[in-house]
């Protein structure tokens, strides 16, 4: 036993750092990984990527909404960036009559741009180490319990500090941020600039941007043409301004060349972006956590939800429409759960995991440094202790807070009932205004209560089911009591007698509004009753949390000393990033390869017209009859659609743009594939990909498809 341990930590500790993996900090580049990239074939210098003085392409890399990255592509600020992160944008502006989903959209004009409330598009201006002034300000604390050095209000307090109120005013839509990395062993401060008129310009119907959905998602070989196009507004000065008719579009201060050159397998790739959350360095009790918590549950709560979700989208047009996000938004989570279990248990990532720990005991103990077995104790009694609220919180999370979106009521109706007592008609109007409002944003366009209904009905009982009756929310009691357990009765009742159940009942409570309706409403009750269990859960977590994010804190910092740092990458955080690697196929299993290159020909293939994921649209198969290519085909004839490379990527990353040697734009990332899914824990270079919509595919739908070629002239084409 012993031996075999020994062995397993020699061949982990001489294993050299596989090449493509890592999502590596812009500034430390020049001292990481320049030369290997250069040695994979980049031919640019490293502030060609990322210069703290002058332009360079990091500029052109933006934050697209709240959690995707895109790409500015021309002069006029057009940006890039997927179909599916600009879908609910796209979906806002759908109707029956006007289906942007289905039939595309394409604005001819700048008139016909539609701007997008909510929707801001963030530039990253400055990247700075501020580890050593964080430190010393941490240092200031007394408080031994203290978890400042992870907390965003303190470390963002900091970065206000440390650039002045005046700078912040005097630079219109520029924010700073000091984000912890290696779980708070370092920090950086961000400096951004939000831009918040951002107008859709084009994007191709869902048949091409969403060509596969489900059945494909997570999946490669790939056949979609992910893709969708906005454009950045500014006022006449070029500083961020909200939406306004006057508003010009973004002069940048960089824009990427797009080429059309084409690659070969084994070409150098390199991709720069936003992923969100990699777990890189979890222990291996946490990686069984993830596994038999967090997925689990997630994976059975979604499959019950989905399943009602999707039959009433089949059955009603409007139905389609109105959950089409939310439904993509669920399944996309779903699977990749059932991803991320396969890769733990096939590829034993436990096994991988605990090999890590045992070398850095092992370490400890031959450097005199005890606190990193002890911290690795501490980690293991943690996760084990936490594990029945863990569950508790999943479970609420998913079944409760997720699946039944009636939680989500206004609740907050004490100022209504205040002006009622007093019997203040004034007061009493403006509040029923103000109720107004936030029943209609939660009434919203794509609210079905006949859905919301349906779907609580499941989610209640399967919650009931799986959930001990002593946790469950206290107004749960209730369907006991007075229901005879009958969830279904209870549900309908709820929906009968709430304000919110309906708009009549809305209309009706407003037109008569009494301080019993408020404190009796059921659905109010039932609102305030999950939300209190969620704050009781998350305040007794809390015990096991902190405690546990101060051992991992230890943990990663004994990785830090052992390890060369030059190889060491921070675990995803939204920040910026860059991967690189190689454009290339694999083996997915014995006997079966998969190409790098999709091409047009696999859409055909694909096509089911009896099956909705599969549709394709009669323009583009008469492109396709017509072999008509424009400059975009290949030399063998074939139209590309997609690539796949061994860039390490995740969720955030959708959208980045993906540079040959040159920097020249080749492809938008926008999917990993099934068998890389496990990859946000531990990468595999063998199996892991990202997958990429060819460019040229996207500036072939653009022209030849939706004929927007005006567009194409905006945009610096390398041929
Ligand atoms: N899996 C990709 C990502 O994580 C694409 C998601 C959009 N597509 C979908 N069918 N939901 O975001
Ligand atoms: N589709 C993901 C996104 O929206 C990227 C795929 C991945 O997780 O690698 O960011």
């Amino acid at each position: 036993m012993r031996k075999a341990i020994a062995l397993l930590l020699s061949a982990w500790i001489a294993l050299p750092m596989l090449a493509d993996e890592g999502m590596w900090l812009l500034p430390l580049l020049k001292e990481q990984k320049i030369d290997e990239m250069k040695e994979l074939g980049l031919k640019l210098q490293d502030y060609d990527i990322y210069s703290p003085e002058k332009a360079s392409l990091k500029d052109a890399v933006v934050i697209f909404g709240g959690g995707c990255t895109g790409e500015v592509v021309s002069p006029d600020g057009l940006v890039l960036t997927n179909h599916h992160c600009g879908y609910d944008a796209i979906q806002t502006h759908s109707s029956v009559e006007h289906d942007y989903l289905t039939d595309g959209f394409w604005a001819t004009t700048r008139e016909q741009e539609l701007p997008n409330e909510g929707l801001t598009v963030t530039f990253i201006d400055k990247i700075e180490d501020v580890t050593d002034y964080v430190k010393a300000e941490l240092a200031k604390d007394t408080d031994p319990n203290s978890m400042n050095f992870l907390s965003p209000k303190f470390l963002n307090g900091l970065a206000k500090a440390r650039v002045g109120e005046k700078f912040l005013q005097d630079n219109p839509g520029t924010e700073v941020e000091i984000v912890p990395i290696f779980d708070g062993n370092q920090y950086y401060m961000f400096t951004k600039k939000i831009y918040s008129d951002i107008r859709l310009v084009g994007a191709p119907p869902s048949a091409i941007g969403k060509f596969g959905a489900d059945t494909d998602n997570w999946m490669w070989p790939r056949h979609t043409g992910d893709f969708s196009i906005f454009r950045i507004y500014a006022d006449k000065n070029g500083n961020p301004a909200p939406y306004s008719k006057d508003n010009v579009p973004l002069r940048p201060k960089r824009w990427m060349k797009i080429s059309i050159k084409g690659f070969d397998e084994g070409d150098f790739a390199m991709i720069m972006g936003f992923p969100g959350r990699t777990n890189h360095y979890y222990t291996s009790w946490e990686v069984a956590e993830r596994r038999d918590i967090d997925n689990t549950v997630r994976i059975h709560i979604r499959e019950l939800r989905q399943e009602a979700m999707l039959e009433e989208m089949l059955k009603d047009p409007k139905v389609r429409i109105q959950y089409a996000s939310k439904y993509a938004g669920s399944e996309n989570a779903y699977k990749n759960a059932i991803g991320s279990n396969w890769a733990i248990n096939k590829r034993d990532f436990e096994a991988v995991k605990r090999a890590e720990q045992e070398a850095l005991v092992a370490w400890g103990k031959q450097h005199n440094q005890p606190q990193y077995e002890e911290a690795l104790s501490a980690l293991q009694q943690m996760v084990s202790d936490r594990k029945e609220l863990r569950f508790r919180k999943w479970m609420l999370d998913e079944a409760l807070l997720r699946g039944v979106e009636f939680s989500r009521v206004p609740t907050q109706v004490d100022s209504l009932k205040a002006a009622l007592q007093k019997g203040d008609k004034e007061k009493t109007k403006a509040q029923l205004d103000k109720l107004r409002t936030a029943f209609e944003r939660f009434f919203d366009k794509d609210y079905a209560p006949d859905v919301d209904r349906k779907i609580a009905k499941v989610m209640l009982a399967e919650y009931r089911r799986l959930v001990d009756a002593a946790s469950q929310p206290a107004y749960f009691s209730t369907i006991d009591s007075d229901y005879q357990g009958d969830v279904s009765a209870f549900v309908d009742e709820l929906f009968r007698k709430s304000i919110y159940g309906s708009q009549e009942n809305f209309e009706a409570f407003v037109s008569h509004p009494t301080i019993e309706a408020l404190e009796n409403d059921p659905m109010i009750q039932f609102a305030l009753s999950v939300k209190a269990e969620q704050k009781a859960l998350n305040k007794a977590l809390q015990q096991f949390d902190d405690g546990y994010s101060r051992a991992h804190h230890t943990y990663v910092e004994g990785l830090m000393k052992m390890n060369d740092m030059a190889d060491m990458w921070p675990d995803a955080n939204f920040t910026l990033r860059l991967t690189y690697g190689q454009v290339k196929g694999y083996s997915p299993r014995d006997c079966a390869y998969y190409g790098c290159q999709t091409t047009l020909d696999g859409v055909m293939e694909k096509e089911d017209s009896t099956n909705w994921e599969f549709v394709v649209p009669k323009r583009l198969k008469e492109l396709y009859n017509a072999k008509d290519f424009g400059p975009y085909g290949l030399e063998n004839g074939k139209m590309p659609v997609a690539l796949c490379a061994t860039t390490h990527t995740t969720g955030g990353n959708s959208g980045s743009p993906v540079m040959n040697a040159n920097g020249e734009l080749i492809g938008i990332n926008f999917d990993r594939n099934w068998e890389g899914v496990g990859g946000d824990i531990e990468y595999l270079p063998d199996y892991q990909r990202s997958i990429i919509v060819d460019i040229r595919y996207v500036l072939f739908l653009i022209d030849k498809y939706a004929g927007a070629d005006y567009l194409i002239k905006e945009m610096d084409i390398v041929k």
